[in-house]
């Protein structure tokens, strides 16, 4: 049977490199892809033939160039998932903060998934992922473009589903909304924290929610309540929280 193949965007850590070992032990062969890429190198060695490694900074918007690359080097491309993202709190709100967030979590993501959706197009059938966040739902006072910014793929992510719709095309979207997930983003604030689902429970079910051709899901499931009570509750109660 041919192998799945399957790109990643921001492997080197955290959710990306678990859904990148996931695939690998699926049989998928994999092309990834972050700045670390001794990090990289090392998921590598797990399996050279199946790996292919392209060290990339995805804030520069010249995506398309890495997407074409690791396409060529696989051979094709059946899956593209984009887990890079970075949130940092600003309470001074200052600007090139905001610019810093928003050049990687919009418009790297955003020239990703052009450039996957058009490529599958062309192709006829393929499956994009993101990892958006359950932060996608509400703003955020502390940092306002994480949030904002991951609004903008949720609802971009929706954009393109409606569009695969009406073009009648087999381009599926899923939209992968964490709550807390035990990785480097929350630097060091675990214990701060709750629901914080381990690593690999968090892939495991992403990788599950993939196979599935999902369109939305929280992880891990229980988010969906918190989901639910900021769609609920009035902004007076909820702004204590954020
Ligand atoms: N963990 C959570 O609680 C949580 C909750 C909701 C959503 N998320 C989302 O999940 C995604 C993955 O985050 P994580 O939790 O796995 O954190 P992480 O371990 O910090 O992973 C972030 C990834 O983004 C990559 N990245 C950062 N800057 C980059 C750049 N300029 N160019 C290319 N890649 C870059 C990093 O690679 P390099 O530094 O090597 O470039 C790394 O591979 C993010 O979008 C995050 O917002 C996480």
């Amino acid at each position: 049977m041919k192998n799945k193949k399957a790109i990643i965007i921001g492997a080197s850590s955290g959710i990306g490199k678990g859904i990148s070992l996931g695939l690998l032990e699926n049989g998928y062969k994999i092309g990834i892809s972050a700045r670390r890429k001794e990090r990289l190198d090392e998921i590598k060695k797990l399996n050279p033939e199946m790996v292919i490694v392209k060290e990339y900074d995805s804030s520069t918007e010249k995506n398309d160039k890495l997407i074409n690359l690791l396409i060529e080097k696989l051979n094709g491309v059946d899956l593209i998932i984009y887990c890079s993202g970075i949130g940092i709190i600003n309470k001074e709100l200052d600007y090139s903060i905001e610019k810093k967030v928003n050049n990687l979590n919009v418009l790297g993501f955003t020239q990703v998934v052009t450039h996957a959706f058009n490529y599958f197009l062309k192709k006829g059938e393929g499956h994009i992922v993101n990892i958006s966040s359950v932060a996608s739902e509400i703003g955020n006072g502390i940092s306002p473009s994480y949030n904002a910014s991951k609004a903008y793929q949720a609802n971009y992510l929706q954009g393109l589903r409606f569009k695969a719709f009406r073009m009648k095309m087999p381009i599926f979207l899923t939209d992968v909304r964490p709550g807390f997930v035990d990785t480097d983003i929350l630097m060091g604030n675990k214990d701060k924290l709750f629901w914080v689902a381990p690593l690999d429970k968090a892939c495991q079910q992403i990788i599950i929610a993939i196979e599935r051709k999902r369109k939305i899901i929280y992880i891990t499931k229980r988010w969906k309540i918190i989901s639910l009570l900021i769609k609920i509750l009035p902004e007076r109660i909820i702004r204590l929280f954020f």
